[in-house]
């Protein structure tokens, strides 16, 4: 597949283009930062946040798909929060609309359900309980994504990424962590699952300390293969990690973030 990948030049980004890569796709860059030296293909340098240079990407990549990554992984105020998730995500469908492309898949977050409380697996029909500004643009994001799905026939897949890591670091990780090798299997499946319409899966690696439902992900063709418990032995266990399993955000339903919107 032809697919323009947003945020490549990111820590998902650069090995969601080499995986995809790797698998015979053919990848085009896109980020606010200059390719990494060790790019090989287009690349444009664009910010998403502004409609008329997202569509110009759009027109000339043509791609088959879209795989939106750009984005602040972090906390920020609430303006911030918007544009870098809902307003970048509603460019790239306004210019995928125009240009007839029909696919997307989304880096979407656990923080859109964070404030979840932790008692049983939570499943993609959960309510959206955001924990930050963070995860209210990701809500945004996903409506989005279901509006445009629902007027345009657009096939999106959003992923609520639990933590992508090269391995798990605290007790919470055993449950949220996705490797790098089960995040490329997600994306490639959002890409390829027959007609998604619009499409929630959970973005982790088949942890068995799971919090999340993967069912909804393996309906869509996601297996992932890599589960944290491997690296038990190697994580120590924290004070904090009880709060930090009390409600599926972890840190950041904490008082840390507590702040006001303006
Ligand atoms: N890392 C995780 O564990 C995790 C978990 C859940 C969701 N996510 C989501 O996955 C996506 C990628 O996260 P990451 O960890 O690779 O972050 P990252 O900060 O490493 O990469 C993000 C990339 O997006 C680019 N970018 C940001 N705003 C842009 C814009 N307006 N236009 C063009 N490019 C822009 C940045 O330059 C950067 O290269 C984000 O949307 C993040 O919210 C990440």
């Amino acid at each position: 597949m032809r697919v323009l990948l947003t945020g490549a030049a990111g820590s998902i980004g650069r090995v969601v283009t080499a995986g995809l890569s790797d698998r015979g796709h053919e990848v085009t860059g896109l980020d606010l930062a200059p390719a990494p030296v060790d790019h090989d293909g287009p690349w444009h340098v664009a910010d998403c946040t502004d409609p008329a240079e997202t569509a110009a990407v759009v027109a000339e990549a043509r791609p088959d798909g879209v795989v939106h990554l750009a984005g602040n992984p972090d906390e920020a105020d609430l303006a911030g929060s918007l544009a870098s998730h809902a307003l970048t995500t509603a460019a790239l469908l306004d210019a995928m609309v125009g240009q007839g492309v029909r696919r997307m898949v989304y880096a979407s977050s656990n923080h859109a359900v964070g404030w979840t409380p932790r008692s049983e697996l939570v499943g993609t029909d959960t309510r959206p309980r955001p924990d930050t500004f963070y995860g209210v643009a990701k809500v945004a994001a996903e409506a989005l994504l279901s509006l445009y799905a629902d007027r345009h026939g657009l096939d999106v897949v959003s992923c609520r990424i639990g933590s992508f890591l090269d391995r798990p670091e605290t007790t919470r990780h055993l449950s949220t962590w996705l490797s790098p090798a089960d995040c490329v299997r997600m994306v490639e499946a959002g890409l390829t699952a027959p007609a998604p319409g619009y499409a929630v899966l959970y973005g982790i690696s088949r942890n068995t300390r799971a919090w999340w439902d993967l069912a909804p992900g393996r309906a869509l063709g996601y297996e992932p293969q890599d589960d944290a418990e491997d690296w038990a032995d190697r994580v120590e266990t924290r004070p904090e990690d009880e709060v930090e399993g009390s409600v599926v955000g972890g840190p950041f339903a904490g008082a840390r973030f507590h702040r006001p919107a303006f």
